[in-house]
């Protein structure tokens, strides 16, 4: 086994000759960010530089994904990032696409709800946030932060699309957080993939694609860090 402290890399191509890191600082800086990852919900206005957006996506690109069920890829390549500037005609048109939909949720929850008397319980945090969001007339990640980012996972077989974008999301927030940016998941966008409209903003085939989506920009007030429980009150080694 090598030596902890001795460098490992070159931690990037721009510090070339100065930086180098070992396995000790490398798992330090890991730890730092996994702790700091945290959802941001408030966002400054001011727009962050195209570049950190652009490693934000590549991030997303070098998630894993699910190579068997999305066969020999065609000629699309089948993860796709669309940025959406707030301010800009198709951040308009999302956001009143997405509050539809939600509209919509809200009328089928309850009726869930008056069906079933018995899923009331395990359904009310979620009515009680769709509610919250119409009333607000704001849907939380849209139009609330300078980007929103929705990324487009090819359909396959099996259908394991969701988790590959769980996977893509994931590295995009931690290099967000890496860079000093605020992100929120936005997972109402899942509900937009079999939407033509919102399909025909991002110019996607209706069906192909599923979505999911995520807020970026400088977070308005700074998170604490995550907490969470000790690792030996939730983890059992079976023998
Ligand atoms: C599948 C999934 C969907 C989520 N959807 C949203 C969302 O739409 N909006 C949001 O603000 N947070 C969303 N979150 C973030 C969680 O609420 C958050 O991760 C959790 O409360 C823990 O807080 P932390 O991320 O600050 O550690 C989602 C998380 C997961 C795993």
């Amino acid at each position: 086994m090598g030596n902890l402290h001795e460098p490992v890399r070159q931690i990037s191509s721009s510090v070339e000759n100065m930086c180098t890191i070992t396995v000790v600082q490398k798992n330090e800086i890991l730890d730092e960010i996994l702790t700091s990852r945290r959802s941001n919900r408030m966002f400054h206005p001011e727009v962050p530089p195209d570049d950190m957006i652009r490693g934000i996506i590549r991030a997303g690109l070098l998630a894993p994904f699910a190579a068997a069920a999305i066969g020999g890829t065609g000629k699309e390549y089948f993860r796709q990032f669309f940025v959406i500037k707030n301010g800009s005609n198709s951040m308009a048109e999302a956001s009143k696409l997405v509050m539809s939909k939600i509209h919509r949720m809200v009328e089928s929850v309850e009726e869930d709800m008056n069906n079933n008397p018995e899923l009331k319980k395990s359904v009310d945090t979620f009515a009680k946030r769709l509610d919250m969001i119409t009333s607000s007339g704001k849907v939380p990640g849209i139009g609330t932060a300078p980007y929103y980012i929705v990324v487009a996972e090819l359909r396959g077989y099996p259908s394991v699309e969701r988790q590959s974008l769980a996977h893509c999301l994931e590295n995009m927030w931690l290099k967000a957080t890496a860079l000093g940016l605020g992100f929120q998941l936005v997972s109402v966008t899942s509900e937009m993939s079999d939407d033509k409209k919102f399909c025909d903003i991002l110019g996607v085939p209706l069906g192909k694609y599923e979505l999911m989506g995520c807020a970026v920009g400088y977070a308005q007030t700074p998170l604490p860090p995550s907490v969470r429980p000790p690792v030996n009150d939730v983890t059992k080694w079976l023998t």
